[in-house]
């Protein structure tokens, strides 16, 4: 069986841009792959966090892997500082990767021009922890949504580089980016995409939203003043509702358009609340039941790390090796 990798940072609320764009293909690609899937708090910390508050979003991450549909028997479920390897790779890709390289990066870019001078190291190197985290596991496929293709170029260089200068090491890993939700877009500014760490709250819909939340969210969504529903550039806050329906339903986005034919925005927004509440709701009381069964998590984690560290410690062991460790 291939192995997928992927994950999320307990960094914030996970959005419904998470789900379409990297949960719900995890869903769908378990039955298929050796999947891990990881909760990624090493890259949470690269902005600074609350600890009280990310123990409970990590712990809330790995129940909405798990509420969503996610086998903990099938996939490994873990938490990235319960394997030290990551870290080790890192640093020894650190000494692979070029400055201009992470400095190209339009994710660290953008956040240095909001951050100035104090903006951390760490999300100056961040890509290179990802790479280190993707390459640990042989990884043929990773999931994600397409604001992440840029690093995940990152990790298939390194991966190459490597192995040039010494022999066949790393496997080199392929992006999973699906069409229509890869990118969510932000509800207030369309042309932006949707962020959990966002300072406006009506401009992204949390997986664990209320029902009243997601309506009034969805009603007051940027639109335009042209009218009618069509699937176009011009028209991007429709065009981001009607990927979102897409994502639900699985319908083509010319269909969907077929639809609404006669119908007005407030239609649409509509039935994409109704769709959204009706695909969120059951999720939602699981994540609240997996909440209060915090052994039964300690557990899933715990099972999840032993089989990471099992997968990955080899890899390690090679790449040391061939640098000339002893
Ligand atoms: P992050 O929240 O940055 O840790 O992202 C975790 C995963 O969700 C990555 O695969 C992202 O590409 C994906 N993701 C985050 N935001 C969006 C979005 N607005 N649309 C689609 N995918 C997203
Ligand atoms: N950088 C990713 C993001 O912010 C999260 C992530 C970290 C990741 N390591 C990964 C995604 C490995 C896929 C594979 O979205």
């Amino acid at each position: 069986m291939k192995n997928i990798f992927s994950g999320i940072q307990p960094s914030g609320d996970l959005t419904i841009g998470n789900y379409f764009g990297a949960i719900k293909n995890w869903i769908k690609l378990q039955s298929e792959y050796n999947c891990f899937f990881c909760i990624v708090d090493l890259h949470a910390i690269t902005v600074r966090q609350e600890p009280k508050r990310l123990r409970e979003k990590i712990l809330e991450t790995l129940a909405i892997y798990i509420a969503s549909g996610i086998d903990p028997n099938k996939n490994t479920l873990f938490i990235q500082s319960h394997v030290p390897f990551h870290s080790e790779l890192s640093w020894i890709l650190n000494c692979f990767t070029y400055m201009g390289e992470t400095s190209r990066m339009t994710q660290y870019k953008e956040k240095s021009l909001k951050s100035g001078e104090s903006i951390s190291v760490g999300l100056f190197t961040y890509p290179i922890l990802m790479a280190a985290d993707i390459l640990l596991y042989n990884t043929d496929l990773v999931p994600v949504g397409s604001d992440q293709k840029q690093h995940l170029e990152l990790a298939r260089d390194l991966a190459e580089r490597f192995n040039n200068i010494y022999s066949d090491t790393f496997k080199i890993p392929d992006p999973y980016i699906s069409s229509t939700s890869s990118r969510i877009m932000n509800l207030q500014s369309p042309d932006k995409k949707m962020s959990k760490s966002d300072e406006n709250e009506n401009s992204y819909i949390k997986i664990l939203d209320d029902e009243n939340i997601i309506r009034k969210k969805i009603s007051r969504s940027v639109t335009d003043s042209i009218g009618s529903i069509n699937y176009s550039d011009d028209q991007l806050g429709i065009k981001n509702l009607i990927n979102i329906f897409s994502s639900i339903t699985g319908e083509d986005t010319y269909d969907i358009v077929a639809r609404f034919k006669n119908k007005g925005y407030g239609d649409l927004k509509n039935e994409v609340s109704n769709l959204l509440i009706d695909e969120l709701s059951t999720i939602q009381k699981r994540v609240k039941e997996l909440m209060d069964n915090k052994d039964y998590l300690e557990k899933i984690y715990k099972d999840g790390a032993e089989k990471a560290i099992e997968a990955s410690y080899r890899m390690l062991r090679k790449v040391k090796k061939k640098i000339g460790f002893i």
